[in-house]
């Protein structure tokens, strides 16, 4: 077992700028914003900011599709803005991680501009281009986005590959003055005070550079090629370079997001020796509610309790002295967790989103909490596909229901009411004023009705809010080591409607029982003599009864 780190001790909050608190009237979040809500941020008891993409980009993707690496989008403010940030965060103590999306870049970048004028720019290589075979794109490659993964450039008479949508140009990890150029980027940030890093779909960097045809690849159903590209040939080779280069320079936290890893992946990546990253982000429990007719995320389905189990309880076990979990019920991609694995209806919300963060976080990796996850936030439902935002929505939406035809309008309104991209973006929830205190302007994208009900404001004054037991949660974290170092056991693995599991060190273990249902349940679990309850989301214990989304943990010596 490796000696303790500062991130593995650490919580970190993740802000999606555009959504988090506008201050010019603009209708978009900014970085004076964020610097106005340090405090707020302080108060919750997190260590760690991870901001979304800041830099300079044309938003075909908000922000992850980066025109300049350093500098600032202007509707976010300048560079001085975000040295204040810098500064204001580490006065507080707080640390500040910033998302590196060194996949792609925006095709706007100049590097882009430069390696489409012609076949011998000295930029010609920085990205990924193939003649046509038979006049069609090279492979069947299909992109994350939509429709296939190549787009024709008639200027040079050639294909460029891109993974996500046609603005988003893969770089070629093949060149070394690409890499170096990326390398020299992230040591900019360093001096300039950033404090790690979240890194973008980073084990997509290495492609098989032999183009096989993907087999699982069916346009019909809007099938993407990620996975195929996802573990490349030379990833580790390249990301070891990196942490030579780069992250082993500072004493800073990495994270990578690396959509279709395994547990034995994932070592690879974060393993204690490995000098690649400290925690990766893996997709498979964002997937188990995943649609039954092959069209991924776009589905309605309820996940069952047992497959969240199942993968969880992988992870922890597989990863146990060997590499660091990260631990995230969702992110700026994923739909809002007390809507999908919780109660969102005005009864159960505050129970269900309490029984939630007590599940995720006793368990071992770095809790990682998405804004306004601490105030049970919930998905959205917007009448008209028209105020959706999100290039993968509407993309989704004019492939499967106009060109397919493969899905009713109607349908495909719940699959987008479940799983969104949008249903996490809307804007952050601060007060009952107009437009939720988020901005005194319009909005980029419509603020939750439900924010009269669901705000920060009135979560800081009650003290038996959802706020109240995350800054509990958070406040365990650092109080009790054997959050940390504890090793995870599941119990009652077949259970569907309670989650209980243990955390063990040589003397002591914790007992945490979640559940998950609205009604009563009498389970057999023995709480040892002298245990302490550590938290529960209700105020008396019933023993054996667990009551709608009861979660509580004891604490023993063994
Ligand atoms: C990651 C980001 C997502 C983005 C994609 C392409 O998955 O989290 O928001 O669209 O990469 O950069």
């Amino acid at each position: 077992m490796m000696a303790n780190k500062w991130w593995q001790e650490a919580v970190v909050y993740q802000v999606y700028p555009r959504s988090f608190q506008d201050s010019d009237g603009d209708g978009m979040g900014d970085i004076p914003g964020i610097i106005q809500r340090l405090p707020y941020l302080k108060k919750l008891g997190v260590d760690v900011i991870w901001l979304s993409p800041v830099y300079k980009s044309p938003n075909a993707d908000n922000g992850y599709d980066i025109s300049d690496y350093q500098a600032i989008q202007p509707a976010f403010g300048t560079m001085a803005d975000m040295k204040q940030l810098f500064a204001k965060a580490h006065e507080l103590g707080l640390k500040i991680m910033m998302d590196l999306v060194v996949n792609h870049t925006s095709d706007e970048h100049e590097w882009f501009q430069q390696s489409r004028q012609s076949k011998d720019n000295p930029y010609r290589d920085f990205y990924i281009w193939r003649d046509p075979v038979d006049g069609h794109e090279p492979n069947n490659w299909a992109s994350d986005f939509g429709g296939p993964a190549w787009a024709f450039d008639e200027q040079t008479g050639q294909y460029y590959l891109h993974i996500f949508s046609k603005k988003q140009p893969d770089l070629n990890w093949e060149n070394p003055k690409l890499r170096q150029a990326i390398y020299d980027m992230m040591n900019w940030w360093l001096e300039q005070g950033v404090d790690g890093f979240r890194m973008d779909v980073i084990n997509l960097i290495s492609k098989a550079m032999q183009f096989p045809d993907d087999p699982s690849v069916d346009f019909g159903k809007h099938s993407s090629s990620m996975e195929m590209v996802a573990n490349g040939p030379r990833v580790h080779k390249f990301l070891r370079e990196m942490n030579e280069q780069v992250l082993s320079k500072a004493d800073i936290i990495t994270v990578g997001e690396t959509p279709g890893v395994t547990p034995a992946d994932a070592i690879k990546y974060t393993g204690f020796d490995a000098h690649e990253l400290q925690m990766v982000f893996q997709f498979e429990h964002t997937v188990i509610d995943d649609s039954k007719d092959g069209l991924g995320k776009w589905s309605d389905e309820r996940f069952a309790l047992t497959d969240l189990k199942r993968v969880l309880s992988k992870w922890q076990v597989e990863l146990d002295g060997k590499a660091w979990n990260s631990l995230y019920w969702n992110n700026h991609d994923r739909p809002r967790v007390v809507s999908r694995f919780g109660d969102d209806r005005p009864e159960y919300r505050e129970l269900s989103a309490k029984m939630l963060g007590t599940v995720l976080h006793f368990m071992q990796g770095t809790p990682y909490i998405y804004q306004g996850e601490e105030i049970g936030m919930t998905n959205i439902a917007y009448d008209k596909i028209t105020d959706y935002q999100d290039i993968d929505t509407l993309n989704a939406y004019q492939d499967l229901v106009v060109d397919q035809k493969l899905v009713s309008p109607e349908q495909m309104m719940t699959y987008v009411y479940h799983s969104s991209r949008d249903n996490a973006r809307t804007p952050m929830q601060w007060d009952a004023t107009t437009q939720a205190g988020f901005t005194t302007g319009t909005p980029w994208l419509k603020v939750n009705e439900n924010y009269p009900q669901i705000n920060v404001a009135k979560a800081v004054d009650d003290s038996n809010s959802i706020s109240y037991y995350y800054q509990r949660l958070i406040a365990l974290r650092h109080e009790l080591s054997i959050m940390t170092t504890g090793h995870y056991e599941l119990l009652e693995p077949d259970d569907t409607e309670v989650y209980e599991y243990k955390r063990v060190t040589d003397d002591e273990e914790l007992l945490v029982i979640a559940n998950f249902t609205n009604h009563n349940v009498q389970r057999d679990f023995v709480v040892p003599a002298g245990a302490t309850q550590v938290i529960s989301n209700y105020e008396d214990d019933a023993g054996n009864m667990l009551r709608p989304y009861e979660a509580k943990v004891y604490q023993y010596r063994k």
